[in-house]
């Protein structure tokens, strides 16, 4: 029996998956955001591990011989965050999260130090995106220098949990291609970057595959989690990258849509992508000798479930439910009688890198109400997601079929507009519901030896659900996406 781990950006969850690859177990526990200024957002570490040792805890409790059957540990997280940490391994200060936008402007710099876009993209395969690690330790370095100094280690937000699990410093190679700091084609730190930028490399951790073994559960854990005494924990990934391989897309052809907060597009490559303007993101695949391409938005579902805050939130006497407004949406025709959103609500890192730009909504008339809203918002989500797909596919990537997952494909009015969007047929298949928590069970699968490789631990995935585009909606998605697609060049000159 396997523990996979994955530490979201609002919930720790924590699932038990049995030698067949089936989820028996889960448990999942929450923590808050800490957003202090506009385009801030940071949590509290000690939040994050009091999150996952509770969510262990009842889970090893659940399982039929209370945790003594486990054999192996997987770790997944939020990716790019950075974790700064004294010499005994205490957190200095909050964590800065992937979807804070404070470090543009070192990102711009880093660039510069690099030599250019071109030079930066042959060091590491990756543009500095202002999510990523790499820019947000200039902006401490150069903000917060008393607490920099004191800094030991500097790790991602789920490697922080392998420290307090196993006491080690060690993270994986699909996590750290999100530092925009790795040498991504050869799986390994850029040393030629770090001496540029003079980072320390001693401030960052050893880098491991995803299906390494990092170290063995301490064993004061060990006894109060009820696991086996030197319980080994594996590398496993940053979520984006191996809730694809989860969804059994580690090789090229099959392209997954992840409508979560963010909305992901990936696929897997077999040779590390070029990726010439830096438009999408280079990672390391959960594979050993396999790569991952993906184009993030920062606000897919996020959107959406800001429009059902704003409209009415959970806290009024009178809250609008998801199933409510969906149930709205539905009643509407496709392209909601001209009304087009762009959901650029935190700025936008693909199909466009621009941190500045804003939503908006383009053609409202007195006719439209809340339903043209609430369509038009799940429409501007998976238009952005076409686009996107656009964009990996000039990086190389491949699309035969697409595989759907994330928090919002429960339900089906997304996977059928997403299917008729595309014009393609969407599937949705076994384990993608449990995303990157099941994708680390799988890797500590294999480094156990439970299976061969990923291929092998991937054979049991089949598909759930097929969503057919129906024709006529799919021309109209057709005719509307060739407009959408003009709007943010005739609207950026508006952001600042
Ligand atoms: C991936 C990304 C997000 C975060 C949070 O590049 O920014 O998926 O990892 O889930």
């Amino acid at each position: 029996m396997l523990i996979g781990i994955d530490l979201g950006t609002s919930t720790c969850k924590v699932i038990a998956v049995n030698g067949s690859g089936e989820v028996i177990a889960k448990q999942s526990r929450d923590y808050p955001m800490i957003n202090l200024r506009q385009g801030w957002a940071e949590q509290d570490p000690a939040e994050w591990w009091r999150a996952t040792d509770e969510a262990i805890t009842a889970l090893t409790a659940s399982l039929p011989q209370s945790g003594r059957e486990i054999t192996g540990i997987g770790l997944c997280g939020q990716m790019h965050g950075l974790t700064a940490l004294d010499a005994e391994g205490k957190p200095l200060r909050h964590a800065i999260l992937w979807n804070d936008q404070r470090a543009a402007p070192q990102c711009d710099w880093i660039t510069e130090r690099a030599g250019g876009l071109a030079e930066l993209l042959r060091m590491t395969r990756n543009r500095m995106l202002p999510g990523f690690t790499g820019g947000k330790i200039i902006w401490f370095r150069e903000n917060e220098p008393e607490l920099f100094e004191r800094t030991a280690r500097i790790l991602n937000p789920k490697d922080y949990l392998r420290l307090r699990m196993t006491g080690t410093y060690v993270t994986d190679v699909s996590d750290t291609s999100g530092t925009g700091l790795f040498d991504v084609a050869h799986r390994c730190w850029s040393d030629e970057l770090l001496q540029l930028l003079d980072i320390d490399r001693a401030l960052l951790p050893d880098v491991v595959e995803s299906v390494d073994q990092t170290g063995q559960v301490l064993p004061e854990l060990a006894r109060r989690w009820n696991v086996p005494e030197g319980t080994p924990v594996f590398g496993g990934g940053g979520d984006a990258v191996i809730q694809t391989t989860a969804m059994g897309l580690i090789d090229a052809g099959p392209v997954g849509f992840t409508i979560g907060t963010a909305g992901i597009v990936a696929g897997g490559a077999a040779s590390c992508p070029d990726n010439p303007g830096g438009r999408v993101q280079v990672s390391c695949g959960n594979a050993p000798g396999r790569w991952h391409v993906m184009g993030v938005s920062l606000s897919a579902g996020g959107a959406f479930q800001w429009l059902r805050d704003a409209l009415a939130p959970v806290t009024t006497t009178d809250p609008i439910s998801f199933d409510k407004l969906v149930g709205l949406a539905k009643a509407v025709e496709p392209g909601c009688n001209g009304l087009l959103f762009l959901p650029y609500l935190l700025g936008e890192r693909s199909p466009h890198v621009a941190p500045e730009a804003a939503a908006s909504w383009v053609g409202l008339t007195p006719m439209h109400h809340v339903g043209h809203l609430a369509r038009s918002v799940m429409e501007g989500v998976l238009l952005n997601m076409r686009e996107i797909l656009e964009v990996c596919r000039q990086a190389g990537l491949d699309c035969d079929r697409v595989v759907a997952s994330g928090g919002a494909t429960t339900e089906s009015l997304w996977l059928q507009m997403l299917a008729d969007v595309l014009g393609r047929e969407t599937t949705t298949v076994t384990g993608s519901s449990e995303g990157g928590a099941y994708g680390a069970a799988l890797a500590a699968g294999v480094g156990t030896g439970q299976w061969r490789d990923f291929d092998e631990a991937l054979a049991g995935v089949s598909v759930e659900r097929t969503f057919i585009p129906r024709q006529a909606t799919a021309q109209t998605y057709d005719r509307i996406f060739r407009t959408h697609r003009r709007l943010y060049d005739e609207l950026k000159p508006l952001y600042q």
